[in-house]
């Protein structure tokens, strides 16, 4: 398999679970504690090895190729105010050896149709997808995990977690026979299947490792669930001529596009890495009243 040298990030949804905070911005910029999703997602692809960044971007791009440019007006009074951390954390955000490139998805279609419009800069190489509203807290970062995996089996990867049947009609659920602890070779992709008709528990959360097949594929794709141009559905075609893995990373995932997700994070990342935490209550310094 040629390296894994490009991320796509799709950043073009609606984020109406978000709104009104996503009305101005895209939802992938909404901070857990001091840094927007769309930056853990970029730290861990930058983590694996990617050297080139594509954002799928929508109506709302401003903010997203703002926060990965350069700001030398904040930099230089930064600097002026001795802020030296502060300065190293906003130069910081990108390494110079990484390069970013904007697209912009004309309409949100579906995310099958957002990672399309990265085809002409991905070109013919395998890539990795992100969908930074998915945080993946790892020891190492999910995305190398995903990179390694693809490696040694020669195909595409998709990050696969165990989900309650109850939740199966959120996801894509796929079946597949497994080949090692944590590796599957897939059979079938359903997207959000009802629980009933769901042909196992393991979901595809927001991490890929794709074949460039996918594109020619995804062009043949005719919108799916929700009236949107699925990526799932592409998966199922791709699966059918190559060999696809799942592949269950380790790692705790926190939902961040969906308001419970995003606040577990905010208390589990703001007490893990920053000592973050409700103190308990004071007992009340004052004699009874007798
Ligand atoms: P979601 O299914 O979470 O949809 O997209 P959404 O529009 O962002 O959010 P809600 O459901 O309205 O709250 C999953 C990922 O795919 C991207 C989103 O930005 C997100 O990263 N996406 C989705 C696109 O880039 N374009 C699309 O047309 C749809």
């Amino acid at each position: 398999m040629k390296p894994i040298r490009k991320a796509v990030f799709p950043v073009a949804g609606m984020g109406t679970r978000f709104l009104p905070a996503t009305k101005a911005m895209p939802k992938e910029m909404l901070p857990i504690v001091d840094k927007p999703l769309i930056q853990y997602a970029v730290e861990e692809a930058v983590a694996a090895g990617i050297v080139e960044l594509v954002f799928v971007t929508g109506r709302n791009k401003r903010a997203i190729e703002d926060h990965f440019d350069s700001a030398p007006e904040l930099e230089a009074g930064l600097a002026a105010m001795h802020k030296t951390a502060l300065l190293e954390a906003v130069r910081n955000v990108i390494p110079p050896h990484v390069t970013c490139i904007y697209t912009r998805q004309p309409a949100p279609l579906g995310l099958g149709h957002a990672v399309l419009c990265a085809a002409p800069i991905v070109g013919d190489e395998p890539f990795a997808v992100l969908l930074a509203d998915d945080l993946i807290d790892a020891d190492t970062p999910a995305t190398g995990q995903l990179i390694d995996a693809a490696r040694r089996h020669d195909g595409s990867v998709l990050a696969i977690q165990n989900v309650p049947r109850d939740q199966t009609g959120k996801y894509g659920i796929v079946s597949g026979r497994r080949i090692d602890a944590r590796t599957a070779r897939l059979q079938g992709i359903v997207e959000k299947p009802l629980p009933a008709d769901a042909p196992s528990t393991l979901a595809v959360v927001g991490r890929y490792i794709l074949e460039p097949r996918i594109f020619d594929l995804l062009r043949a794709t005719q919108a799916g669930v929700g009236g949107e141009i699925q990526l799932t559905d592409a998966i199922a075609s791709l699966l059918q001529e190559r060999n696809v893995y799942g592949y269950q990373y380790e790692g705790v995932r926190y939902d961040c596009g969906s308001k419970a997700g995003f606040f577990a994070a905010t208390m589990d990342l703001g007490r893990k890495y920053h000592g973050l935490g409700i103190p308990d209550e004071e007992p009340m310094a004052l004699a009874d009243d007798d």
